[in-house]
């Protein structure tokens, strides 16, 4: 069989089997998946770096500002596995990109989710550089990781899916660390091209308070596969429309670390 054949097949236990010779078996169970231009959390990790091309499955390395690599190790007082980057809906069109590494995370015995990502700001007294804890998504692609499920398992209860016990312990986490913590609706929009103007005012109209190209279907995954989840979106831009500054991936690249620096310490601490 062929390299690339032997690799289509395999399982989540698998996955899990090859991240353990690697990484030794001791249970992880928190994991962090990093948002555009949030990959620097994964050096923070001590412990062994997967590349994700040794993980197939795994996300292609598609977008830049992403760190292509599974960390697995300690932060803290807590061992966990570090995603330094995902795969979005927009890069291939399969919405369920992430399943297999979630999957895999389950695995290792993650229980605990926390998704963050970059987003643009519906809100103005919500700039860029803020941290925003989703309290609730609205999936506006239309979009769902679990059509073709075709176990009962598919019809996923979203009331609480994003866990009030694990945001509570973020919000505790930041204001500990004295970061200002705003709690909102993350819009998904599928990207990759960004919204336009009339889009904002329509999800504004609809609940949201930020927008961004990932996160939702990672969370409906998530709830799929009984994992608790709660999601953090560093504000890089306001939402088209909303300001003079122009919208560009390089500008999210350009100002992610200037939330990304209050995420670490929101994130370390939930973690010591
Ligand atoms: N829209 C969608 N995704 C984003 C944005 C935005 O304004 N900023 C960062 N990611």
């Amino acid at each position: 069989m062929s390299k690339s054949a032997e690799n289509a097949l395999l399982t989540p236990e698998a996955l899990a089997a090859r991240i353990h010779a690697v990484a030794g078996i001791a249970p992880v169970g928190t994991a962090l998946v990093l948002g555009s231009g949030l990959g620097g959390m994964v050096e923070a990790v001590e412990g062994v770096q997967i590349p994700y091309a040794d993980l197939p499955g795994f996300p292609h390395a598609g977008v830049s500002g992403h760190s292509p690599k599974l960390a697995i190790g300690t932060i803290g007082a807590t061992r966990l596995a570090v995603l330094g980057g995902r795969e979005h809906y927009y890069e291939r069109g399969n919405p369920a990109a992430m399943r297999l590494p979630l999957e895999t995370l389950k695995a290792l015995g993650v229980t605990r989710l926390i998704l963050t990502n970059a987003a643009g700001s519906l809100q103005p007294d919500m700039p860029p550089g803020s941290l925003m804890l989703l309290s609730d998504h609205i999936n506006f692609s239309g979009l769902n990781p679990l059509i073709g499920e075709p176990t009962d398992a598919r019809f996923v209860p979203m009331t609480a899916a994003h866990s009030p016990a694990l945001r509570a312990a973020l919000r505790a986490a930041a204001t500990q660390e004295q970061v200002e913590l705003h709690e909102g609706v993350y819009a998904w929009y599928s990207g990759p091209s960004f919204e336009t103007p009339a889009e904002i005012r329509a999800i504004r109209t609809l609940g949201a308070d930020a927008v961004g190209m990932s996160t939702v279907p990672e969370v409906i995954l998530a709830r799929f596969l009984g994992l608790e989840v709660a999601a953090i979106s560093v504000i890089t831009n306001m939402a088209a429309g909303m300001s003079d500054e122009n919208i560009s991936h390089e500008h999210t690249k350009a100002m992610a670390p200037l939330g990304a620096a209050k995420l670490a310490r929101v994130l370390t601490r939930l973690l010591a």
